[in-house]
This record gives C-alpha cells, sequence and structure tokens, in this order.
C-alpha cells in the first residue's frame, strides 16, 4: 500500500500541558487508521495538527511523500484542499446562517475547482453522495436531523476531492441507529472514492469495524499499534488490554474477564516518570517507573511499549543487573510468564459486526 501520510516525531505542547508527545504513524491510501485512548489522551490535537488548525511544536509530517510540517500560503491552501476535517458535533461545526448550499458550495468557489454556473449542479451531486437529496440544498442546518447534518459535514469535505479526512469522533454525537448509517456511508464513500481515514475514536466496536490499523493512544503518546484485528484479539499492552476488557459483550453467558484501571488518567501538565502509565497498571515493575519503554516490534506489524513484553527481556534485565536495591536479582520466570498469558489471551467476544459484509449493524451497535 502506497504511504499517504507520514508523521514523525509528532509534538505538541500548550504551554506546559504535553498533549501529543513524539507520536509517529503512517496512513495508506485508502486506508482507514484509527486513534483510540480516553478522554484527553491527544487524539484530536494529533488531527488537528495535520491539518495545521494547531500548529506543532516539532517534528515532521508528510504527505503524498512532500514535507508539509510548516507550509504557509498557497501551499497550505493546496494541501486543505486534499486533506480534511469532520468534526464531532455537526451542528456547531456548521455555520446556521448559511444554506446547505453554500455551506458545500463555497469551498468548491474558494478552491476555484467549479465555475460559478455548475457549483448548484455539483452541490447537488455531492448532497446525493451522501444520501441527501439536491433540493436538500436551500435549507438550513437547523431543518435537519442529527445524522442528516452530519451527512452535510462530510459532502462538505468530499466537495474538495480529499485524499485524507480528519474524521474526530464523527458519531459520538449521535443516536445509536444514525450512528450505523453514518459509518455505513463512510465506508461506501471509502470504496468508491479511495479517500482515506484517519479515525479518532471512543467507540471501539465501532473503529473493529471501519479500520485496517489501529493506534492507542496514552497521554500524548502510542503505546501499541497493529492492524486492527490483530490488536483487538491479541492485545499485548496492558492500557490495551483494559480499554478492551471495558467493552460490553453482547452475549451474557460469557464470562467478563474487566480489567479494572485503577486512579485517575494523570495531568498531562505532570507526565509520571519512566512509563507514563505506571501509576495505573496493574503490572508495574520497578523499571516501569524509572525508564520509558520505547515501542518495540512485536511481529505481525504490531508495536507496543511495555517492558513486560518479549524483545525487552535483555533491557529489563540489564536495568535490574545495574540496580543495586531495586528488583535486581528477581527471576525473570513470572515476568516471561505473565507477558505470554497475555499475548495469548483474547479478551474480545467472537460476535460483533458482520464481518463477511464489513457493514455496521444495528444489533452490534446497540449491544
Ligand atoms: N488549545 C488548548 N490549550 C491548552 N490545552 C489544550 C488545548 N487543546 C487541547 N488541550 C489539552 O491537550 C490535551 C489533549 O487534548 P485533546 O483534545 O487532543 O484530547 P482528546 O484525546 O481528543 O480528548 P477527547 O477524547 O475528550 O476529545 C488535554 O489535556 C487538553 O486539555
Ligand atoms: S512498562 Fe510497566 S507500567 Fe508500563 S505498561 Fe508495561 S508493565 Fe505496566
Ligand atoms: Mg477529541
Amino acid at each position: 500500500m502506497t504511504t499517504l501520510l507520514e508523521v514523525r516525531n509528532l509534538v505538541k505542547h500548550f504551554g506546559k500541558v504535553r498533549a501529543v508527545d513524539d507520536v509517529s504513524f503512517t496512513i495508506g491510501e485508502g486506508e482507514t487508521f484509527a486513534l483510540v485512548g480516553e478522554s484527553g489522551c491527544g487524539k484530536s490535537t494529533t488531527g488537528r495538527c495535520l491539518l495545521h488548525l494547531t500548529p506543532p511544536t516539532s517534528g515532521g509530517i508528510w504527505f503524498e511523500g512532500q514535507d508539509v510540517s510548516y507550509m504557509q500560503g498557497p501551499a497550505l491552501r493546496q494541501l486543505k484542499q486534499r486533506m480534511q476535517i469532520v468534526f464531532q458535533d455537526p451542528f456547531s461545526s456548521l455555520n446556521p446562517r448559511y444554506s446547505v448550499g453554500r455551506t458545500v458550495g463555497e469551498p468548491l468557489l474558494i478552491h476555484g475547482l467549479c465555475p460559478r454556473k455548475d457549483v448548484p449542479k455539483r452541490v447537488g451531486e455531492l448532497l446525493e453522495m451522501v444520501g441527501l437529496r439536491p433540493e436538500y440544498a436551500h435549507r438550513y442546518p437547523h431543518e435537519f436531523s442529527g445524522g442528516q447534518r452530519q451527512r452535510v459535514g462530510i459532502a462538505r469535505a468530499l466537495a474538495l476531492n480529499p485524499r485524507l479526512i480528519v474524521a474526530d469522533e464523527p458519531v459520538s454525537a449521535l443516536d445509536v441507529s444514525v450512528q450505523a448509517q453514518i459509518i455505513n456511508l463512510m465506508v461506501d464513500l471509502q470504496k468508491r472514492l479511495g479517500v482515506a481515514y484517519l479515525f479518532i475514536s471512543h467507540n471501539l466496536p465501532v473503529v473493529r469495524h471501519i479500520a485496517q490499523r489501529t493506534a492507542v493512544m496514552y497521554l500524548g503518546k502510542i503505546v501499541e499499534s497493529g492492524p486492527t484485528a490483530e490488536l483487538f484479539a491479541h492485545p499485548r499492552h496492558p492500557y490495551t488490554q483494559a480499554l478492551l476488557s471495558a467493552v460490553p459483550v453482547p452475549d451474557p453467558t460469557r464470562p467478563r474477564n474487566r480489567i479494572p484501571l485503577t486512579g485517575e488518567v494523570p495531568s498531562p501538565r505532570q507526565i509520571p516518570s519512566g512509563c507514563r502509565f505506571h501509576p495505573r497498571c496493574p503490572h508495574v515493575r520497578e523499571i516501569c517507573r524509572r525508564i520509558e519503554p520505547a515501542l518495540e516490534d512485536q511481529g505481525g506489524g504490531c508495536e507496543a511499549a511495555c517492558w513486560l513484553l518479549e524483545g525487552n527481556e535483555e533491557t529489563i534485565e540489564t536495568s535490574f543487573s545495574r540496580d543495586p536495591k531495586g528488583s535486581a536479582g528477581r527471576s525473570r520466570a513470572p515476568l516471561r510468564v505473565a507477558a505470554k498469558r497475555r499475548l495469548t489471551s483474547r479478551l474480545w467476544p467472537s460476535s460483533g459486526p458482520c464481518r463477511s459484509s464489513r457493514r455496521w449493524c444495528l444489533a452490534s451497535a446497540t449491544a
């Protein structure tokens, strides 16, 4: 798959708030890449940095092979044509004083993509593409339902034929049945247009359905990433395991394996030393409090940052042997056993969205 977007060591600090702290990932042409994690972990800030809605503190962004990290002026306007955003709240993201025709048509005029006389026709086509009637172009946002407004938001994003859409919680403000329609619409549009999505969401079942690859963020960092199916079937990082274990199982006869997360999410102003997850981790070791683990290749396209995972054993041993009073001298056997147990654990229920049709069904969305 050709790489469309590459983000390297992206950092965004708001004063002392370390919202995004060295994040790297790639998105392929026509791929859906999901960012998940608890509230405040830096998902939206990452998406906003890509679109230059928030200037990054440091790091690099390459789009279609071009360094766009510090683009400005006409070049930035051209870039924004190829990268669009769909916001969480479809009501506040639409101008209430603009008709839908103006909302969707204006970007076409600003970017000179269509002669003025052809704009109404193109707006009608775009509305039809997202399942709305062309005559709705004369209506105003308050005359639509939440789901219809989000369709307008998607039509506006598609107007400029983007190659990438940052979809920031695009369905979380919507009713469950409408969520399913919007997700199916996004999947259909991707098949037709080949557009790639950066899909930001709290909703893990939806992510599992729509994304080919997923990254889990914690306090501004990616702690695990990989192909979605593999990551959900075999979560390596204790934080990913806890997140997935909290997802409702749509079968009352299946035992719940919930892993409780203790304590509050630390403030991004005061990131804990070492592994930033250590104050809440049920497997914390001495090394975790002192040294931050790096993302390590776990095979099968997966990466995770945890001292307990295989590949880190050598580092743990070296570090322990240098540590005179910490955990030095403890046997590594329990570490290996714990890591193996987690690698083979299956926390995800076998039921869920229909994998064969890749359509999201109401039954699984409501489960
Ligand atoms: N403009 C800003 N000024 C100061 N701090 C900010 C600003 N924008 C975001 N933050 C802080 O950066 C951190 C990450 O925020 P962000 O909105 O990226 O989180 P998120 O993962 O999208 O959360 P949610 O799931 O609730 O949308 C938070 O601690 C937030 O308070
Ligand atoms: S490095 Fe340590 S604290 Fe961090 S997730 Fe792994 S076991 Fe837990
Ligand atoms: Mg957000």
